[in-house]
């Protein structure tokens, strides 16, 4: 008998980057991800997808025997499926760790709640990125769209589902190949490292657009998350995280009457941008417009306290 489990994707609405230092942030999961399907077998596998470089098949190797020791080695072959576009800043690899992490502890009888899928998820997420804030496998646990915030010293954080009163309707665009999140955190870090004064004047600034966001969000006012959300990018293209793509990709959705656009995840020099419309409709016409390959997404929320 076969087991199958899913992990979303997400997109960073507000805080990327300035979550790692403990800012809050708001993230939603999308209805793309990750799915694992096990079978029974005679030890622990995973089922390598074709066509993999070979970094991420190392990578992917090691981030899976750390979730086969830490869920005591079920005896499952395990094949992996997605639709969501691989390093652009969607969480692929927290969809990945997520799915996978909830169905090797399905295989061995043990629980698959929030708190153990999460625990299992961040140490596959650490071989993937190395000191991930949490955020992107905590809105693949909790689903809907979180507010996350990373525990000072501590390796994840707290996740609250976030209540919200209407659907938000966005348009992803995919601008191009990336360098690893891993190589963008570890910059800015070295920036911070030489100009700390100025690098937390940034992410206190960051994070007080996530809580703006929140408030707006509670509050149903549209205009003033995507008001948020333009401030935010401003903030990514003063950290150097933004470039020209990501920046006319983001100048274009705001030309099609997106209410916000930012870039979202770790940016760099390629990445995803997202734009929040009011209508669906408006969103599939800007990536339409675009000329870039995208997908529309509508987020929704549902509200109950999640430990990650
Ligand atoms: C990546 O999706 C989000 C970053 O803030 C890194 C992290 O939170 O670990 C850039």
């Amino acid at each position: 008998m076969s087991l199958t489990s899913f992990g979303p994707g997400k997109v960073i609405l507000l805080g990327e980057h300035a979550v790692v230092y403990g800012a809050p942030a708001l993230a939603g999961a999308l209805q793309r991800g990750v799915r694992a399907v096990g079978i029974p077998s005679t030890d622990t596998r995973l089922q390598l997808p074709k066509g993999l470089k070979a970094r991420m098949r190392a990578q992917l190797n090691e981030a899976f025997e750390a979730a086969a020791e830490a869920t005591g080695r079920p005896a499952i072959k395990v094949a992996l499926e997605s639709d969501l576009p691989i390093s652009m800043g969607l969480g692929s690899s927290a969809a990945l760790s997520v799915a996978v992490s909830r169905l090797l502890l399905r295989a061995a009888g043990r629980r698959d709640d929030a708190r153990s899928v999460s625990g299992v998820a961040l140490q596959m997420e650490q071989r993937f990125h190395g000191t991930p804030s949490g955020v992107d496998h905590a809105c693949s646990v909790a689903g809907g769209l979180i507010s996350y915030r990373r525990r000072p010293g501590a390796a994840s954080g707290r996740a609250q589902r976030l209540a919200v009163h209407s659907p938000l309707h966005l348009a992803v665009l995919l601008v191009g190949e990336r360098s690893p999140t891993r190589t963008t955190v570890a910059s800015l870090r070295e920036r911070k490292a030489r100009w700390p004064e100025r690098y937390e004047r940034l992410f206190r600034e960051i994070g007080r657009t996530a809580v703006d966001g929140h408030r707006a969000l509670a509050e149903d006012d549209l205009a003033g998350l995507g008001d948020a959300m333009n401030v935010n990018h401003g903030l990514l293209v003063a950290l150097g995280l933004s470039s020209a793509s990501l920046d006319a990709a983001v100048h274009g959705l705001r030309a099609q009457g997106a209410l916000g656009a930012k870039l979202t995840g770790a940016g760099g020099d390629g990445g995803a941008v997202i734009g929040l419309f009011e209508r669906p409709a408006q969103a599939l016409r800007a990536i339409e417009r675009s000329g870039l390959p995208g997908f529309s997404s509508t987020l929704t929320a549902c509200g109950e306290e999640q430990p990650s």
